[in-house]
């Protein structure tokens, strides 16, 4: 079986850099690209590519390269449907906010309305894709969603999770560690999952691409993330540990990074992780635990979780207690917003957790972000209705400059670990802050001796405070 025509419901930092690879490395291949949100496809489509809704470095040259080729970003969802043989689902599985597992398990509405969508329009034989990250086992009511309400047509469902990490997307499409395919061990069910092979095989080697079957293949990327998030977890609880008794992080991270068995990556200590998945998924893992009734299991890996909200609050409270046991109406800014250095995106970002700690104390916040619109803060922190979005608007001002955004502050705190932060003039920006001048670095970026020298007091994630 040779696919044609795709189709992508869902363009998101997922489906949309997903599916620009796949059309820049096969022109034979139709892709279209469908939302029902209005504003996000015309974003796809605006002639000026540095106003895609998703920032990803390199992603301009790729949908520049393919669109109106054969890439397509649409609204017309039934259409792309019906002339797809093949139909990748990308769409949000955000955490249940209410009813039977509320903040744990994954909300699965606009996956159940994707499918019946598919079951309703398609008239030929169709090969579903899971792309998005789900619970095991969501592939059968996929298809049993399909096969009850369809026109009596046949569908293939496969799981073929996506491992990018948002910030370097391009690269890892392009060069992916592997790619994971499940399918039915049926022989249609193969079938389908070589006609996904052939797609990812005009550019991944084909020792890379893996199959399996369904569960395993889902199961396969709730382990990844639980694993990567542990990680950082391990390394956070290792740094409180390193401030007080002097030891310091990186050393540690280095040495035990080149335990082969260990590894050198993901040992960054930091703030906190965020991202739409780490805590998605590891919550989602919990209630899968739950629901088998492994409440030993479902335990251990909550506890990644829980780690990842100490970290994020006792930066806020170690800010507080340094500046006097008082923030009331002090002057921080934050050099970054995003959950990561490199990406626009902001969900579970530990700066929006960061930040509503600090104003609960009534400090006054500026927030500079190279990437980050003022929209979009607002809203994170309105969502966690904390306060008044009046209050929030008059106790949170965000800057388009670095230099406007420290004025007469009291201390600058480092949320995201962005290239930029490194190389500023902090003499210039010593000289217009109020002293003792505090800096908190919760991606252990600057150089903090060289900051001490200047006159800042310092303090980094995982090292002694300098003075
Ligand atoms: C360990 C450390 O590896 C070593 O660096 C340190 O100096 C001493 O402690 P050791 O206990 O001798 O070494 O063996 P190791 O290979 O680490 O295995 C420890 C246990 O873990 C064994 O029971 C092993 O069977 C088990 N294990 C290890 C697993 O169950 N699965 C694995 O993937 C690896
Ligand atoms: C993650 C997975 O890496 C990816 O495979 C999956 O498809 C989606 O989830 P992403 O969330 O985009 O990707 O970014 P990632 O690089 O994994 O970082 C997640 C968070 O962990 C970020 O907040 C990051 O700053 C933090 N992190 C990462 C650390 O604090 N320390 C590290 O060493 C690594
Ligand atoms: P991800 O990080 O998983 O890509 P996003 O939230 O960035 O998540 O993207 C998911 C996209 O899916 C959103 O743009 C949303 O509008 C879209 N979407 C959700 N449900 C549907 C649906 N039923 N039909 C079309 N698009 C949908």
């Amino acid at each position: 079986m040779t696919i044609k025509n795709i189709c992508c419901i869902g363009a998101g930092y997922v489906g949309g850099p997903t599916m620009s690879v796949i059309a820049q490395k096969c022109p034979n291949i139709k892709v279209t690209v469908v939302d029902i949100n209005e504003d996000r496809i015309a974003a796809w489509n605006h002639k000026d590519l540095s106003r895609l809704p998703v920032y990803e470095p390199g992603l301009d040259k790729v949908v520049e390269e393919a669109r109106g080729r054969n890439l397509f970003f649409s609204t017309e969802v039934d259409k792309a449907i019906n002339d797809a043989d093949m139909i990748f689902i990308s769409v949000n599985t955000p955490t249940k906010t209410y009813g039977k597992g509320k903040g744990m398990a994954a909300d699965l509405k606009y996956i159940e309305l994707c499918a019946r969508q598919i079951a309703r329009v398609a008239k030929q034989d169709k090969i579903v894709v899971e792309k998005s990250t789900l619970p095991v086992r969501t592939a059968s009511a996929i298809k049993s969603i399909l096969e009850n309400t369809g026109n009596g047509v046949q569908f293939q469902i496969l799981s073929n999770p996506e491992f990018l990490a948002e910030g370097t997307a391009v690269q890892d499409l392009l060069h992916p560690d592997r790619v994971l395919i499940g399918g039915d061990t049926t022989q249609e069910g193969q079938k389908a999952i070589q006609a996904l092979v052939d797609i990812y095989a005009n550019w991944i080697p084909n020792e890379r691409i893996l199959t399996t079957n369904v569960w395993s293949s889902e199961l396969s990327k709730l382990t990844a993330n639980a694993f990567l998030a542990q990680r950082v977890s391990s390394i956070n609880a290792m740094s409180v540990i390193c401030e007080n008794t002097g030891a310091d992080i990186n050393e540690v991270s280095k040495a035990i990074g080149m335990d082969s068995r260990i590894g050198p990556k993901f040992l960054k200590a930091s703030v906190g992780f965020g991202g739409s998945c780490f805590q998605k998924d590891i919550l989602n893992l919990v209630y899968i635990a739950k629901t088998y009734g492994l409440d030993e299991v479902a335990d251990y890996w909550e506890q990644v979780v829980l780690m990842n909200d100490y970290q994020k609050n006792r930066f806020s409270d170690n800010i507080v207690s340094t500046l006097y046991n008082t923030v009331s109406g002090k002057k921080i800014t934050f050099f970054g917003w995003a959950f990561k250095k490199d990406t626009n995106d902001t969900r579970e970002s530990a700066a929006i957790k960061v930040a509503d700690n600090l104003l609960s104390e009534k400090a006054n916040l500026s927030v500079y972000d190279p990437k980050v619109t003022e929209e979009r803060i607002y809203a994170d922190l309105d969502y966690l209705n904390s306060r008044s979005e009046e209050e929030n608007r008059k106790l949170l001002k965000v800057q388009n400059n670095p230099y406007n955004a420290i004025k007469n502050s009291h201390a600058i705190a480092i949320l995201t670990e962005w290239d930029e932060f490194k190389t500023y003039d902090w003499q210039k920006i010593y000289d217009n802050m109020h002293k003792p001048a505090f800096i908190f670095d919760g991606r252990g970026i600057l150089d903090t001796k060289a900051l001490s020298k200047i006159g800042f007091i310092c303090y980094k994630i995982g090292s002694a405070t300098t003075v």
